[in-house]
């Protein structure tokens, strides 16, 4: 699974950094580290959008990090 998080500084300042610690820690922590291929990306034209831009296999969704948490739980461990 190939997984996104945009580094553009729109999202950075939204918190980018933190989601990207938060996620290689919770794909370390969960024993996933070779089915989720974690990237960084420049601005995709989408921070417009409440959160940071990340997307999974593709399909786009806005993150504040402090819902990193659930949000790898349902869209990332519940898909794989
Ligand atoms: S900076 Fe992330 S979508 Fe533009």
């Amino acid at each position: 699974m190939k997984v996104t998080i945009c580094i553009g500084s729109a999202c950075h300042l939204k918190g980018s950094r933190e989601i990207i610690k938060e996620m290689q820690e919770l794909v370390a922590a969960n024993g996933v580290k070779d089915k989720v291929d974690l990237n960084g990306a420049f601005c995709s034209g989408n921070c417009v959008k409440e959160g940071v831009c990340v997307t999974v296999d593709g399909t786009l969704h806005s993150l504040k990090p402090e819902d990193c948490g659930e949000f790898f739980n349902k869209e990332i461990l519940g898909r794989l």
